[in-house]
């Protein structure tokens, strides 16, 4: 209890209220079972507060029209709603201007944007792509299809036991062949911080671009993407406090304008004649269609509310969470931590000997704790360390100590049924 006391009595949170931020959050309040949700399936999808909530039910019931498309009062009103979550987003990770700022339906949205976009035009047989051990799925399999199609050879930067990047073994895979990175900024699986400034200077100096997954950072650190001098930077709405179904994709708007469309359709277009159409500026470029536009504005109301809280107040929390929590698992017997990078957020990846993650979760279930079990669609991570699928809490800021010790005592429980 001791370091519990110290990490509260913490001067990086001493301003941090986390009863007043769980109020914000209806869903929270759960019983599952009769017993208080312990929601740590955060890296997953994160829960929404009741302003993002509210914000979402006041367009839907009072602004909605469609965008871009008429002069009536509820068109021109949703528009400017819409337009003014790009700006939100664009000061919300310092982006140069709007139009760098493309709505997507999620970072996998995005990723393949790109891939299609830019790889189509710009990556030829022979080209090599460098991806990383640590990356979801969804920033390894478009760039696959992409290498099918023209020729291009993958790459990969391998990890050490305690999931960290080997940055010399990144450095050795840069050639005359080498066209383009794609990097996690945070890892899903293990919460690995990767050194991606250090990345990208490298990879600049080269004069390779370079696309960051920022899925798992945007909810619990500050960005900053013309300190970072990213080409491409993406994230989704629905894991910040957002909703599902929007991510963005920033793109620095010189690569932007030289990208090809991905999707054809309305509202991306300049002009259409059967002999030759030609496309609108960015970011309309690459909006075809009708957008969800209520989720765009949640997502705005999201970063309105992550701002209020103010993000190096949760980073400092959180790394108090992961803390506590990494102590205190580790007095577990049979635990096994996987990922223990130095710098990490608060992400604990663990296995239990002889006993099935899917137990665990389901077990956990019954004490209202939520976890993810399974390979978090990071599968060549599980190959690194030779399992199957891991057990994950992965931690918020409204999360607490109290609900840290409800898993501790979960996973004692279990073993008590399994062993
Ligand atoms: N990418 C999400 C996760 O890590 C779904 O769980």
């Amino acid at each position: 209890m001791k370091l519990v006391e110290s990490l509260l009595k913490s001067p990086n949170t001493s301003m941090f209220d986390v009863e007043q931020i769980r109020a914000d959050f209806p869903i929270l309040k759960l019983k599952i079972d009769g017993k208080p949700l312990v929601y740590l399936d955060n890296a997953a999808s994160s829960q929404m507060p009741q302003p993002v909530i509210d914000r979402m039910t006041k367009y839907q019931t009072m602004q909605h029209a469609n965008i871009n498309r008429a002069v009536h009062y509820l068109s021109e009103t949703a528009t400017a709603e819409y337009e003014k979550s790009r700006h939100k987003l664009k000061n919300f990770i310092n982006a140069n201007e709007e139009r760098e700022i493309i709505f997507t339906s999620g970072t996998t949205d995005a990723i393949n944007l790109v891939a299609h976009g830019y790889g189509r035009k710009f990556i030829c047989s022979g080209d090599e792509i460098i991806l990383t051990t640590l990356e979801h799925h969804s920033n390894i399999v478009p760039w696959q299809m992409l290498a099918e199609e023209t020729g291009a050879k993958i790459r990969v930067v391998p990890i050490n036991d305690e999931g960290e990047l080997l940055i010399e073994e990144y450095k050795q895979l840069f050639n005359k062949h080498t066209k383009f990175v794609g990097v996690t900024h945070v890892s899903n699986a293990l919460g690995t911080i990767n050194p991606i400034k250090q990345m990208i200077e490298f990879a600049h100096a080269r004069g390779v671009p370079i696309l960051v997954d920022g899925a798992q950072t945007a909810p619990h650190m500050n960005i900053d993407v013309q300190d970072l001098d990213c080409d491409f930077y993406t994230f989704s709405g629905h894991k910040l406090c957002g909703p599902t179904g929007i991510g963005i994709l920033y793109g620095k708007a010189i690569l932007l304008e030289r990208m090809q469309p991905f999707k054809g359709g309305g509202d991306m277009i300049a002009s259409v004649t059967f002999e030759k159409t030609t496309y609108n500026t960015i970011p309309h470029k690459f909006e075809a269609g009708t957008p969800p536009i209520a989720a765009a504005i949640g997502f705005g109301a999201a970063v309105d509310y992550l701002s209020s809280v103010d993000l190096s107040a949760i980073e400092a929390y959180e790394r108090n969470l992961i803390n506590y929590a990494t102590e205190q698992i580790s007095h577990i017997p049979g635990i096994r931590i996987i990922g223990s990078a130095t710098e990490k957020v608060a992400v604990l990846s663990f296995s239990v000997d002889r006993i099935h993650p899917h137990d665990i979760g389901t077990l956990l279930n019954q004490e209202g704790i939520a976890v993810r079990t399974g390979h978090h669609c990071a599968q060549p991570v599980m190959q690194h360390y030779k399992v199957p699928a891991t057990t994950r809490a992965s931690f918020s800021f409204y999360n607490t100590m109290v609900e840290v010790d409800a898993l501790i005592s979960g996973i004692q429980k279990v073993q008590k049924v399994f062993l």
